[in-house]
């Protein structure tokens, strides 16, 4: 197995999930939980798997230095296409995470890695790297596709054989990740380089809602109930994704 770099076809899934619901409330968790955490000055930031861009272009417009590291082409150039319809001007490089050390010397204050670790062929590789970019003052934003949400949903439509044989990551050219993440194993992987500040869940009910009341919410009601559930006790772990912020230790 290798790591999976977007291809065209992916790059249009994604662009697609950003145009939905579904993209609105990654963001907009993402978001409420960077702002509650980072300080109010401008930051050096790196987005690591950055894609099309879309959290960078949002630091990036709140006067934080930004610097876009992605390998896909495609990906890389939608990034490119956001900064420039937007005005707004970051440092991009095309590059897999395994390039990044030797090729930044600086460390950053706030490091990015979402949705990445999933499309990984050794997830927790990328750990020591993510540790080494990021300054001892700074914070690391980690979000990923939570492998108990994969379980639960499994669980309500009944996909017993599939759960028995244990078979829930996606296929080869699947667009469903290759290595949905154990958070309880990701945490035991941390200890010792990071501490989780705040932990929250990135759709925590939206993708488990019948359709016919998923298609009639309005998308503003969705988003204030996502954000207001995202640290639940009960619902939190049930996230689609996960979002860790993290501090070095
Ligand atoms: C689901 S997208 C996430 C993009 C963006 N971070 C976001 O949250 O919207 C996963 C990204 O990881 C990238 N990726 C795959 N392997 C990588 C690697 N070895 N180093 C860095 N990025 C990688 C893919 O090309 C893709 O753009």
């Amino acid at each position: 197995m290798s790591d999976r770099h977007f291809d065209q076809l992916a790059t249009r899934f994604a662009e697609k999930i950003y145009g939905g619901a579904k993209g609105a409330i990654r963001l907009a968790v993402l978001q409420a939980d960077l702002t509650e955490s980072l300080p109010g000055r401008p930051l050096r930031v790196l987005d690591i798997g950055a894609g099309l861009g879309h959290m960078s272009l949002w630091l990036a417009e709140r006067g934080h230095e930004v610097t876009l590291a992605e390998p896909a082409v495609p990906m890389l150039e939608g990034a490119r296409q956001r900064f420039a319809d937007a005005g707004q001007k970051a440092t991009f490089i095309q590059a897999p995470w395994q390039d990044l050390p030797s090729q930044l010397s600086e460390p950053y204050d706030l490091v990015i890695c979402h949705a990445v670790l999933e499309w990984l062929a050794e997830p927790f590789t990328i750990l020591p790297v993510l540790h080494q970019l990021t300054r001892n003052d700074g914070w690391l934003s980690l979000a990923f596709y939570n492998r108990d949400a994969l379980v639960y949903r499994n669980l309500l439509k009944g996909h017993f054989k599939k759960m028995r044989r244990n078979t829930l990551a996606g296929e080869k050219q699947s667009l469903t990740p290759q290595q949905p993440l154990d958070p309880r194993e990701l945490a035991a992987q941390l200890g010792g380089m990071w501490r989780v500040e705040t932990q929250s869940g990135v759709r925590v009910f939206h993708d488990y809602m019948p359709v016919e009341f998923q298609a009639r919410a309005e998308l503003a009601d969705l988003l204030e109930m996502e954000l207001a559930h995202r640290r639940h006790p009960s619902f939190a772990g049930l996230g689609r994704y996960l979002h860790w912020m993290c501090r070095p230790v």
